[in-house]
């Protein structure tokens, strides 16, 4: 266990509930606050699913659940975070949005208090640089899903002081994760990979390389990746990943960057992927099968 002993998260969406839930099951006092009763049910009722699943496969036991499940403190009023040793942010992608949490948790959080933000594209600098506490001010980057993805990117700006970095960093591995430090980059170390290549894989198939699903078995089984960049595309969102895009394009002004046509015309048709049921694919049956917008 490291020095941190409280945690806040704020936002019970996918990647918040994630966090959640790791914090809980890591033996962590966590406290998780969403804007609206539903959404917060909706959170605690995905968290409870996946405890049940695993003790189901018995990878847990009922009573690991159970103590998991009896950490956990979900709540709609942000000052039930006063006590957190460190708060992590998974809201929206919205600069404003994250601007105006931490003003908030500057007002109710104890001084020496960590802030951590899960964002995946904006700049960690940016949102320091507007707190009380630049010093104590992280990225904690987790990958979806939380619960089953190994890697956490620790990210650093120039303002945080290396005691944060390192408390920082020692929660991350005492979550179970394989810890990773990065600078305060636009996409870190991940997505700055990971996103040219699904641009790529996308504008390979406008160009009639492959179909979809062939360009997928061929990244699964040529390269052993547990998901081919269209089904990682739906999985992950298009919408999230055209908006990663615009923030990457507009860091970096490189091509490799820029959003396909094909992309920007399915995020603004609501194609988003798995949320929306239809992306590249079409989840309306158990099989999923390419959609009509790419047929
Ligand atoms: N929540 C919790 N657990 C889940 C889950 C979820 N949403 N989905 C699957 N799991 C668990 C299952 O319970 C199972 O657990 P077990 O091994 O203990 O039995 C395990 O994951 C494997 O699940 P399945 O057998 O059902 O299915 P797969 O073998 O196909 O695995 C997957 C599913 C783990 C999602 C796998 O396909 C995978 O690793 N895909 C790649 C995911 C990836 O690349 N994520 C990173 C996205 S990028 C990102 O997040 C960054 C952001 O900034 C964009």
């Amino acid at each position: 266990m490291s020095e941190i002993q409280r945690v806040g998260v704020v936002g019970c969406g996918l990647m918040g509930g994630g966090i959640a839930q790791v914090s809980a099951q890591a033996g962590y006092p966590t406290i998780v606050r969403e804007v609206d009763q539903s959404a917060l049910d909706r959170g605690i009722q995905g968290i409870q699913k996946n405890l049940d699943r695993a003790v189901a496969k018995e990878k847990i036991s009922e009573e690991d659940r159970d103590a998991a499940m009896g950490r956990l403190t979900p709540t709609l009023d942000l000052g039930d975070l006063e006590e957190c040793d460190i708060v992590i942010e998974a809201i929206i992608e919205n600069l404003d949005a994250k601007h105006e949490l931490f003003d908030s948790l500057g007002e109710i959080c104890k001084a020496p208090a960590i802030f951590a933000s899960n964002t995946s594209s904006l700049s960690i600098t940016e949102m320091a640089a507007r707190t009380d506490r630049p010093d104590r001010f992280v990225g904690l980057h987790f990958f979806s899903p939380v619960p089953v993805m190994k890697l956490l990117e620790v990210v650093r700006c120039g303002q945080t002081s290396e005691e944060t970095f390192k408390a920082a960093f020692a929660f991350g591995e005492s979550l179970g994760k394989s810890a990773i430090a990065c600078r305060d980059n636009t996409g870190f170390v991940v997505n700055r990979l990971l996103v040219p290549y699904m641009l790529d894989a996308i504008r390979a198939y406008e160009q009639g390389v492959g179909s979809i699903p062939d360009i997928d078995t061929g990244m699964r089984f040529g390269c052993g990746h547990p998901m081919g960049p269209f089904t990682l595309g739906d999985f992950v969102g298009l919408d999230t990943l055209y908006h990663i895009t615009g923030i990457m394009y507009d860091e970096y002004k490189e091509a490799r960057y820029a959003a396909p046509s094909l992309l920007k015309r399915m995020f603004l048709a609501g194609y988003h992927g798995r949320k929306t049921g239809k992306g590249f694919y079409d989840y309306s049956d158990d099989e999923p099968v390419v959609s009509d917008f790419v047929k």
